[in-house]
């Protein structure tokens, strides 16, 4: 029997898109969550991760960026795969290069467009709503040393109403997370991407 493929989640805030993945590989034979990464105590994914049983690491700057301590602590839990849901630090080249081709993110919008320094959460749909586009969309994407510009794996898009606020393009754009990541996720890991 094939050992399971381990994956860490790296999340800053709330957590939604970490629980739907969680959810999903919940009794899934061959891919498992090993353990929760976040840079913020205050995240709502921590609450996740104990209520989930799954472990997890509130890391801070020195940790992530002066040491090769994440390193460490993803090869002792046996990490395969890392996976970005709204973590908001740039990752260090080190652990890019220990992970080559094994971290994805997901990035709320139609990338090239609306990606770079910046572009997160709300900064995204309030510049998509500004720019008055007529859709937008996730992009899945492997990552690299530079912020939303790895190789695409998947795109999905939305259309924009006329009397949609930012708010509801954000909301229109994260039930696409939700419903793809995983999924996506899946299909990477197994090799279908
Ligand atoms: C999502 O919008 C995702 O696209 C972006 O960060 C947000 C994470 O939200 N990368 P949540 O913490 O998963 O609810």
């Amino acid at each position: 029997m094939m050992s399971s493929q381990r994956i860490a989640i790296f999340a800053s805030g709330k957590g939604s898109n970490a629980e739907s993945i969680i959810n999903y590989f919940e009794n899934n034979d061959s891919i498992e969550v090993g353990l929760i990464i976040s840079n913020n105590s205050k995240a709502g994914v921590l609450n996740l991760a104990e209520r989930k049983g799954i472990d997890s690491k509130v890391i801070d700057k020195d940790f992530f960026y002066k040491s090769e301590k994440i390193v460490q602590l993803l090869n002792y839990y046996k990490i395969d795969y890392i996976i970005l849901a709204g973590f908001l630090w740039l990752l260090p080249s080190y652990l890019i290069s220990e992970f080559e081709n094994h971290i994805l993110n997901i990035h709320p919008a139609l990338l090239p467009k609306y990606g770079g320094k910046g572009m997160f959460g709300q900064h995204v749909h309030r510049a998509v709503y500004d720019n008055n586009e007529e859709e937008s969309g996730i992009t899945i994407h492997l990552v690299n040393e530079n912020y939303d510009e790895g190789k695409i794996l998947f795109q999905d898009s939305c259309a924009i109403e006329e009397e949609d606020t930012p708010d509801d393009i954000g909301e229109k754009v994260l039930r696409l997370e939700h419903f793809h990541y995983p999924r996506i996720i899946e299909d990477f890991i197994n090799g279908h991407q």
